[in-house]
């Protein structure tokens, strides 16, 4: 007995068909019209899209940062994700300080034993030694094809030119990709520092100590290494006009470069959100920071004419407020989730959060909650506003990523012999995102009010439903993690 999708609309990179569906055990075996439905369970269709679920190759799940961790772990936030519509994501492993790469995925391996949707490994790399250089290659045994760097945390995650160069010629070598984390991360600290001596603390200096040009001037010297080394850049959370400019020159140029934004970079913005009154800002504080709508526009120019392709969330939250009391009220509202040790010990305890930076902007974690918003957001903004189609909806936000990062056609599309990951989009439903209804372990959230039409209603993984309106049917454990393989095409 199979899974039968009757009558909706399947949707990919490339058609739109009005189609049935059948799945059976993890894969799906047919797409064709008026399939009998002897034998199946029959999911009636009719006015919904069947799309590949989402895949958000950006996040930091339980990610130690800024004196605390991430709140969302691979129990919580893969739950919020699936609510999405995404059924599989790529997390970030850090090196250990003085560690190897493995010491490092043993360390993220753990962590994922909770996971409820697939998962992927980006491995970044901080301490770039001989000996890890060596390492590198034996990541493709691991199932990870991708290292990526910082230019910007001096002295916590910052690497040189140097480094970036001989890790570039590495990658090249073994068909991995290089991501990067494009700022020039000297002159952020010396803004940073002037700017605090000059008493500016508030959370709208972060963003003068990270101006476009920080970005712009640090994404064309990767791609310029890039396409000195023939090594696949893909530069992660572009936000402004000089950072797209640099990727848009070096593709006309023919290096082999790509690049992606995020969600919170078509909406939230400098004046609005950053500069918001009093402590406010700082829950929009992250990475380059947010921009201004002339930047916004930049970047949906950036995806007519292809010069980024793909869009992610970067996930990675804090508490606003947190304290003990919204804390409980979370476990509670939530029946608990995987908690760390220490948090299960200590009922009073809580992970720090924004609140850290109080005084002192340099301090404020930086990140923000979207894993579960994304699929939702860039619906209303891309494809209600008339920008995306239904398909190039599902190329920048799954099938693409798919392909990037070495895991099409078994992840990013529906046909057969492909996962059935499938979610029944209703396109005419309405939802208003809210914390006070959003699965995301955080306090706020980044669109909330925002009123959008098109929700997933079911969402399949691997053929197993595991959302069904507001109920999860979902599992500790059953999220896989997926392997990926190396030398995938430059998009
Ligand atoms: O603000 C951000 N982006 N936080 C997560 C770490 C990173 O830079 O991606
Ligand atoms: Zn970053
Ligand atoms: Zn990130």
């Amino acid at each position: 007995m199979g899974t039968l999708f009757k009558n909706g609309t399947v949707v990919t990179a490339s058609d739109m068909v009005q189609a049935d569906v059948l799945v059976e055990g993890e894969k799906v075996v047919l797409i064709g019209q008026n399939l009998p439905t002897q034998g199946h369970e029959v999911i009636n269709c009719e006015g919904k899209y069947l799309m590949p679920g989402g895949i958000d190759v950006h996040t930091h799940l339980d990610l130690p940062f800024g004196g605390t961790f991430s709140n969302d772990d691979f129990d919580v936030g893969h739950k919020a994700a699936a609510f999405g519509g995404t059924t599989m994501h790529i997390d970030f492993v850090n090196q250990p300080r003085g560690g190897s790469l493995h010491d490092g995925l043993v360390t993220w391996r753990e962590k994922a034993k909770p996971s409820q949707i697939d998962y992927g490994f980006h491995m970044i790399i901080s301490d770039l030694r001989d000996d890890v250089m060596d390492e590198i290659p034996s990541l493709l045994d691991e199932g990870i094809t991708t290292v990526k760097l910082f230019m910007a945390y001096k002295g916590v995650f910052q690497i040189d030119d140097n480094t970036l160069y001989k890790a570039m010629q590495v990658a090249a070598k073994h068909g991995m990709i290089v991501m990067v984390h494009a700022e020039n991360g000297d002159v952020e600290a010396q803004l940073r520092s002037q700017l605090l001596a000059e008493g500016k603390t508030d959370p709208i200096y972060h963003y003068s100590s990270r101006p476009p040009e920080i970005e712009g001037e640090a994404t064309n010297r990767a791609v310029v290494l890039a396409g000195l080394t023939g090594c696949h850049l893909y530069v992660v959370h572009v936000t402004c006009i000089p950072a797209i400019d640099a990727l848009r020159r070096g593709r006309q140029l023919g290096y082999p470069v790509m690049g992606e934004t995020c969600v919170q970079y078509f909406h939230v913005t400098r004046d609005h959100h950053l500069g918001a009154p009093g402590f406010e800002g700082a829950k929009y504080v992250c990475s380059p920071p947010v921009r201004n709508e002339e930047h916004h526009q930049a970047l949906w120019q950036a995806f007519k004419d292809d010069t980024l392709q793909a869009i992610s969330t970067d996930h990675c939250d804090f508490w606003y407020e947190g304290g003990v009391g919204p804390w409980q009220q979370w476990e509670k509202d939530h029946k608990g989730g995987q908690w760390a040790e220490y948090e299960k010990q200590d009922p009073t305890y809580r992970r720090p959060g924004k609140e850290l930076g109080k005084g002192n902007f340099a301090k404020i974690p930086n990140g923000m909650p979207g894993i579960e918003d994304r699929m939702m957001v860039m619906w209303e903004l891309g494809v209600n506003s008339g920008k995306f189609s239904p398909s190039r909806f599902v190329e920048l936000m799954s099938t693409n990523p798919a392909k990037i990062f070495g895991c099409y056609p078994q992840k990013g599309t529906i046909a057969p012999a492909t996962d059935a990951d499938i979610v029944v989009w209703d396109p005419n439903a309405k939802h208003t995102i809210s914390a006070s209804t959003h699965h995301m372990r955080c306090d706020y959230n980044v669109y909330e009010g925002m009123q959008v039409t098109g929700v997933p209603q079911q969402v399949y993984l691997r053929g197993k439903r595991i959302v069904d309106g507001n109920i999860w049917l979902g599992k500790n454990g059953e999220g896989k993690y997926v392997r990926r393989i190396p030398n995938a095409p430059v998009l």
